[in-house]
């Protein structure tokens, strides 16, 4: 009998094991890379099956489980995931009060039942459930001292320079009725219409757009540079008061208070006396709440009293007093009219689907992603199925599902029957030949020189604010002049004569001369950005600063092998292969050539070969662990302009260790054993001072 139950209890108790698994890879991706695989529907449900799996084999009880803590923030991986190498930039503090999440559920009718267990005449507080992330603010005598982040739940990161550029969070209360101490809790958001101006400038630079308004307010926040977090214009709303000796007796006569103080609190909170006004406002801002400056993913549930708080307690998790209804992601079926494929700047091919309109999140919806081939031939996809799309806080809606096809349909040409439709072979754009690299979702079209979206793509990423800023030269002006003849690669653009432009159409000589003031500014541009907006693929903004500072001048970059490429931080085996690539392609070649014929900036003008002091002359030093001040490539180089060598190895002739964080173990029990001197980099920085 034992075994036949073990026998089946035996996938259920995998089942866990993958949960817990899948969920921590999760928890990760969402909180610390800020870039979630799964919708958050989906994670919800997961986690509810787990929760119900583990109920039923409490002996598979671990305090580790997903079910049991709340996801983290702080920056490192799951315990089986590659520790992150960056360095720490913000301290890390325990918080007084563990930050709980809130149990949820998408079920009206779970709310309700919720709800009736009360005890009778409970007041419930509904709120909006703002999508954003979580803060901890602490206040001693009226002074902002700590701003936390969730973290774990039991510690946060302190971001308080960050916080303390948001105009909505005051820094200084100055009144006579607030306790010595207390914590504010909120929410830090970006608004959407922040979001989207970031989002456009990003896809400008080239740089991974962000999928919603939380992820980018989560990147924000974990920004090293307070200016560029001010500049994206964060907003908080505060939705919670902690402390010891706090105003009032109820949660919503402290919101009231908080107001008064100076806060940010919403105006959307109401005091409910029964279910039914629960639902009443539930039902209300469910389409209400588009109408907001700020993303909102639900409704927050909360026990009025205090003292009733206090008898319904908490859970590992959750406080019992609380719960939150999640709306669900908002989905349309409409009618898939036809296949189109849009070729992009870096030449892949996306099929886009061309809908009947549809009403989606206050906008119409008339194209959406369908991804891929993989895709589409999964989900068995033709024009004229009805399909589900969805915008939920996405940025391009997608389609999500297709409808039943019911026989009539049918008989609609499939994608999946290779000899009917399939996707297309050659670029609809320049007809060359598509090709798919193996392992790769994508087709491309390599006519990189030849296709006009490339072109164009290319010229406009060349010109953009972060690579060569040249004021003038928009989407519509290159173009106009691509159209003309007279654009047809990034060296062109120092050809053009102020007469080429002037005689466009819409360009007069004003703006001409204003483009060519660009160009001209455009050749001070010092190399690294020059490096960047040669648009060579995967080469980003900060990797490109990288390799300029390793290969100061374009002849060294030049000759340099994809493992010699590899060396450099951020550089993987795929960015070295694609930057040889773009050097072994003549026409690249030629470009090159124009543009240093042209007096643009080759070299980069940070290269000082002469040591800043001789400080460390003739002493070797090994660097290890994780930093906070600076990169590892950055000490590398501080060794080196101050006189000393950098070595990978500790030995009898190593001077001492540069050691940061979590200094690898084996390195340590060679130095104690040699007896060599750890330093770490505050003492190392006044060292070299
Ligand atoms: S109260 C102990 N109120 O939702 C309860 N949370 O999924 C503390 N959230 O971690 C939370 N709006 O980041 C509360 N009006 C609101 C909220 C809210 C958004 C977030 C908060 C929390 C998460 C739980």
């Amino acid at each position: 009998m034992a075994d036949l139950f073990s026998e089946i209890e035996e996938p259920e108790r995998n089942e866990i094991r993958a949960l817990r698994k899948e969920l921590e890879e999760q928890n990760y991706k969402y909180y610390v890379l800020n870039q979630p695989s799964m919708s958050d529907r989906e994670f919800d449900e997961k986690m509810h099956r787990l929760q119900d799996l583990e109920a039923l084999y409490p002996d598979m009880y671990d305090p580790k489980s997903p079910t049991q803590h709340v996801g983290s923030d702080l920056m490192k991986g799951p315990s089986d995931q590659v520790p992150s190498t960056k360095g720490k930039a913000f301290e890390t503090v325990k918080h007084k009060y563990p930050m709980l999440s809130l149990a949820n559920s998408y079920s009206r009718e779970e709310i309700e039942d919720w709800v009736r267990k009360l005890p009778e005449g409970v007041e419930i507080v509904c709120e909006l459930k703002f999508d954003g992330l979580s803060i901890s603010l602490w206040y001693e005598k009226g002074v902002l001292t700590r701003a936390l982040t969730r973290g774990d739940g039991q510690q946060g990161d302190d971001v308080i320079q960050n916080i303390k550029t948001i105009p909505s969070i005051p820094w200084r209360i100055e009144r006579n009725d607030i306790p010595e101490r207390f914590e504010m809790r909120g929410e830090v958001l970006l608004p959407w219409e922040r979001f989207e101006a970031l989002n456009k400038e990003r896809e400008e630079q080239e740089e991974a757009l962000f999928a919603n308004p939380r992820n980018a307010a989560s990147g924000t926040l974990k920004l090293q540079d307070p200016k560029e977090v001010a500049r994206r214009g964060l907003t908080a709303y505060l939705y919670y008061m902690l402390g010891e000796e706090l105003p009032g007796k109820t949660h919503y006569e402290r919101l009231e208070k908080a107001k008064e103080w100076g806060f940010q609190i919403s105006d959307a909170i109401k005091v409910c006396k029964d279910v039914d006004e629960v639902m009443a406002y539930i039902s209300y801002w469910d389409t209400e709440r588009k109408k907001l400056s700020v993303a909102t993913d639900g409704i927050v549930l909360k026990v009025n009293n205090l003292a009733q708080q206090e008898e319904l307690g908490y859970t590992a998790k959750t406080p019992r007093w609380a719960i939150a209804y999640k709306f669900p992601a908002e989905k349309q079926l409409t009618l898939l009219k036809e296949i189109t494929y849009q070729v992009g700047r870096t030449g892949v091919v996306t099929p886009v689907a061309n809908l009947e309109p549809v009403q989606l999140s206050g906008t119409i919806v008339q194209r959406a992603t369908l991804h891929n081939e993989d895709f589409i031939r999964q989900l068995d996809i033709r024009p004229g199925d009805r399909v589900w799309v969805e915008k939920g806080g996405e940025i391009i809606p997608k389609i999500v599902g297709r409808a039943d096809r019911n026989d009539e349909m049918s008989a609609t040409p499939s994608l999946n029957d290779g000899m009917m439709y399939s996707f297309p072979d050659v670029c609809p754009e320049c007809g060359a030949k598509l090709v798919r690299v193996e392992g790769e979702a994508a087709w491309r079209c390599p006519n990189e020189a030849g296709c006009p979206p490339q072109i164009k793509g290319k010229i406009e990423h060349f010109v953009s604010r972060k690579a060569m800023n040249i004021d003038g030269l928009g989407e519509e002006t290159i173009d106009l002049l691509y159209r003309q003849g007279l654009l047809h690669n990034i060296a062109d653009i120092y050809s053009l004569r102020s007469e080429d432009i002037a005689v466009q159409e819409r360009l007069g000589e004003k703006s001409a001369q204003n483009i060519l003031d660009g160009i001209e500014a455009s050749k001070k541009v010092p190399w690294a950005r020059v490096l960047f907006a040669l648009g060579i693929r995967m080469v980003g903004e900060t990797t490109a600063r990288k390799i300029a500072r390793v290969y100061n001048t374009i002849d060294n970059l030049q000759w340099a092998t994809a493992e010699q490429l590899c060396a450099i931080e951020d550089v993987g085996p795929q960015i070295a292969e694609n930057i040889v690539a773009y050097f072994n392609d003549m026409s690249n070649l030629e470009i090159l050539e124009r543009l240093r014929q042209a007096g643009l900036q080759m070299e980069g003008e940070s290269y000082q070969p002469s040591a800043a002091s001789h400080q460390l002359d003739g002493m070797s030093i090994v660097i290890s662990g994780t930093f906070a001040q600076h990169s590892r490539d950055e000490y590398k180089e501080m060794i080196e302009q101050n006189g000393g060598k950098n070595t990978g190895s500790v030995s009898k002739k190593t001077s001492f260790i540069l050691a940061g964080e979590n200094m690898g173990p084996e390195k340590l029990k060679k130095a104690e054993s040699l007896g060599i001197r750890l330093v770490s980099e505050e003492e190392f920085l006044e060292m070299i001072q």
